[in-house]
């Protein structure tokens, strides 16, 4: 029975000659859970497991879950908002943990994330010209009079007023602080910019602007995007890859086309099938009826993480855990942690 993930280095998606802008390497954040008289820690919450990913230069890869999927510990610990209890973040080729004071200084300039939450993300107390200045001074990025014209800039590449930079937070809608949330991550002229559920609190109307910004922005900008989703709904077009997260690790990672049209993990299909309406669903596709509550995570169940939900799982799901692996039939890899996911390819 094996009982931890394998690392997979050799076996990731990534097929392409460039160096990747952002690397994951077994990537964890756990959560000691502490119990008995002592306070002895009996156990852990796994919320970010074994993370494998890379980013390369220009791609968007997105990376779809349910609430508690990790998605934004993900995004806060690539960024070094938190540590991670293992693992590495490697960006543009070198080790962020390893990096001396002006390269650290250099790469978060370059790598720059935007929070979930666009109410609680911006200071409500600072004027939107003092919120986009923030991190033009604190990386010395413009002089006192170019700084003006700088944020006017920033305004209108999100597609907002110059005129609002005058505005507090509490001016604007949703969706425009989402966008003043992307400026703000812009100002520092970033390679790569993680963008954590930029549709969550959003009215649905307003959820396909944000995707074509976003996609505006990658292309005049050359970005690099890491997105994270709750669900499949508007992100096929912008993303290049997809990857699924399910409990803290990716359970299917692949070509977009192939993670839409061929899911080949059962909780990828059950996330498509609440996302598409119905009609866009095809005969792969069926609505499908979990057999289980959620587990709970400090409690994890044996094998694979999913087996208490899914109608395919039989003892092998129970007895070992899944390992992801490759079963492309093309040269571009599509990986999955199920036992079963043979029987979804045809
Ligand atoms: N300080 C902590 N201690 C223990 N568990 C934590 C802590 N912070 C987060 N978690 C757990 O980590 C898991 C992942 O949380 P995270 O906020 O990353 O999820 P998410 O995918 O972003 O969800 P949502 O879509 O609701 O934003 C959750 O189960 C959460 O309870
Ligand atoms: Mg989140």
């Amino acid at each position: 029975m094996s009982l931890s993930r394998e690392p997979f280095l050799s076996q990731t998606t990534d097929t392409k000659e460039a160096q990747p802008l952002l690397e994951l390497r077994q990537l964890c954040k756990h959560f000691p859970i502490r119990g008995g008289f002592l306070q002895r820690q009996v156990g852990a919450i796994k919320a970010v497991n074994q993370i494998d990913l890379s980013v390369f230069p220009g791609e968007t890869v997105t990376l779809v879950g349910h609430s508690g999927a990790g998605k934004s510990l993900l995004a806060r610990t690539i960024v070094q908002l938190i540590q991670p209890t293992s693992g590495a973040v490697l960006f543009d080729g070198k080790e962020i943990a390893k990096m001396g004071r002006a390269e650290l200084r250099l790469a978060r300039q370059q790598m720059q994330m935007t929070l979930q939450d666009p109410y609680t993300a911006l200071n409500p107390k600072m004027m939107v010209s003092e919120i986009l200045a923030e991190p033009l001074k604190i990386h010395k990025l413009v002089d006192g009079r170019s700084q003006k014209e700088r944020i006017a800039e920033l305004l209108q590449l999100v597609g907002l007023n110059p005129y609002f930079a005058g505005r507090y937070p509490h001016e604007f809608s949703g969706s425009q602080r989402q966008r003043l949330n992307l400026a703000r991550a812009l100002a520092t002229r970033p390679k790569l910019l993680i963008v954590d559920d930029p549709l969550l609190a959003l009215d649905t109307v307003v959820q396909p602007q944000i995707v074509e910004l976003l996609a505006e922005l990658k292309q005049k900008l050359d970005l690099a995007l890491l997105l994270l989703a709750s669900n499949f709904a508007h992100v096929r077009a912008i993303s290049d890859r997809i990857g699924v997260l399910h409990l803290g690790e990716i359970v299917e990672l692949g070509e977009t086309d192939a993670v839409y049209e061929r899911p080949l993990h059962p909780h990828t299909q059950f996330i498509h099938s609440q996302t598409r309406p119905l009609e866009a669903i095809n005969d792969r596709l069926q609505p499908m009826q979990l057999t289980g509550p959620a587990p709970d995570p400090a409690k994890l169940p044996s094998g694979c993480n999913f087996r208490t939900q899914c109608p395919y799982a039989t003892d092998i799901c129970r007895d070992e855990l899944p390992p992801l692996r490759d079963l492309s039939k093309t040269d571009q890899p599509h990986l999955a942690a199920c036992h079963h996911a043979e029987r979804f390819q045809e």
